[in-house]
This record gives structure tokens, C-alpha cells and sequence, in this order.
């Protein structure tokens, strides 16, 4: 490239001259090391997210947990859990057709706390306005990626169980 057709230098450019052509120039040899460095850094990355998986699976329910009694929910509230042996927070929601359903209370946009809002019947995530369908989990607007997870929800007598869902990707 032609020296003259570059911007005038700055003041610390001419006092520590640099040849400014030579600078900005990218050898294919440059251009190669950084396209291995960068394509290397991608492969021991998705490495490490195989072995996380492997190492550290992701929580399950084994089994019913308790949650409470139905009389500690009433229609149109909720009730905050977590199952023995996790700390991951769950939400038990009444639904004002009478029935239950439990969700990670974490959204799955960038894991703000949700929470119900019986008067629009919605899961709400305040940070960026994100609205799931309180029946589904289903999103409804704004930026989450994927439906709330969800556990099944059993009701024994007056008792409130938790278990892995059936079909965990979507359908309560
Ligand atoms: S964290 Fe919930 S919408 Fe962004």
C-alpha cells in the first residue's frame, strides 16, 4: 500500500516512527497460525464441554420429592423448592384452573429469578422482559432461547410430589 495514501501521523506516530504499511500487512503465515490457534481453542473447547458432561451430569429428581401440602398453595400462588440434593430453585405454581406445575425458577435467557403473575397468568423474567406460559413453560415474547424446564408434578392425597418429567424437552 502506498505510504501517501494513509492518514496524516499523529503526534506520538512521528515520534516513534513505525512503518505503518509493514504494520498492517497479515502474512498468509500470520493468517494461518491464527486461523489453527483459533480452530484449536474451538476443539479443546467443545473437548472440555464432553468431559464436563461426563464428569458433572446435570442434576435428576430420583424419584418423588416431596414439595408441601396442597393447603401451603393456594390458588394463584406459588411456592419456592429445591429437591434434596440440589440447589438448583424451583417454583411450584397454583394455576388458577386449579392445577399444579413446577419450573426452574431460572430464566433461560441469562438466569435472572421469573415468578408468576396470577393476574396475567404468565412467568414473567423482570431483567429483559422475557414471558413464558405458565400451563407449558412455553415462551411467549422476548428473549429467552428455550421453554422453562420443568418437572412433573404428582399429587398424593394432599401432597405434593416432584419427579423427572416424562417427556423432558417440552409438553407438562
Ligand atoms: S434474563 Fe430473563 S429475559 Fe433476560
Amino acid at each position: 500500500m502506498d505510504e501517501s495514501a494513509l492518514p496524516p501521523k499523529s503526534a506520538p506516530e512521528v515520534d516513534f516512527p513505525i512503518d505503518r504499511v509493514e504494520a498492517e500487512h497479515v502474512s498468509r503465515r500470520e493468517f494461518a497460525k491464527f486461523l489453527c490457534l483459533v480452530s484449536g481453542g474451538m476443539a479443546v473447547g467443545s473437548g472440555w464441554v464432553a468431559i464436563k458432561d461426563k464428569l458433572f451430569p446435570p442434576f435428576r429428581v430420583k424419584g418423588e420429592a416431596f414439595v408441601c401440602n396442597t393447603s401451603d398453595v393456594p390458588l394463584g400462588s406459588t411456592h419456592p423448592f429445591t429437591v434434596e440434593g440440589s440447589n438448583i430453585p424451583f417454583i411450584l405454581i397454583h394455576l388458577n384452573d386449579g392445577t399444579f406445575r413446577a419450573y426452574e425458577q431460572k430464566c433461560t435467557h441469562l438466569a435472572c429469578a421469573v415468578y408468576y403473575s396470577p393476574t396475567h397468568n404468565k412467568i414473567e423474567c423482570p431483567c429483559h422482559h422475557g414471558y413464558f406460559d405458565a400451563s407449558t413453560g412455553d415462551v411467549l415474547a422476548g428473549p429467552p432461547p428455550r421453554p422453562l424446564p420443568h418437572l412433573d408434578v404428582v399429587i398424593k392425597e394432599d401432597k405434593i410430589f416432584v419427579r423427572e418429567p416424562k417427556h423432558p424437552a417440552h409438553s407438562v
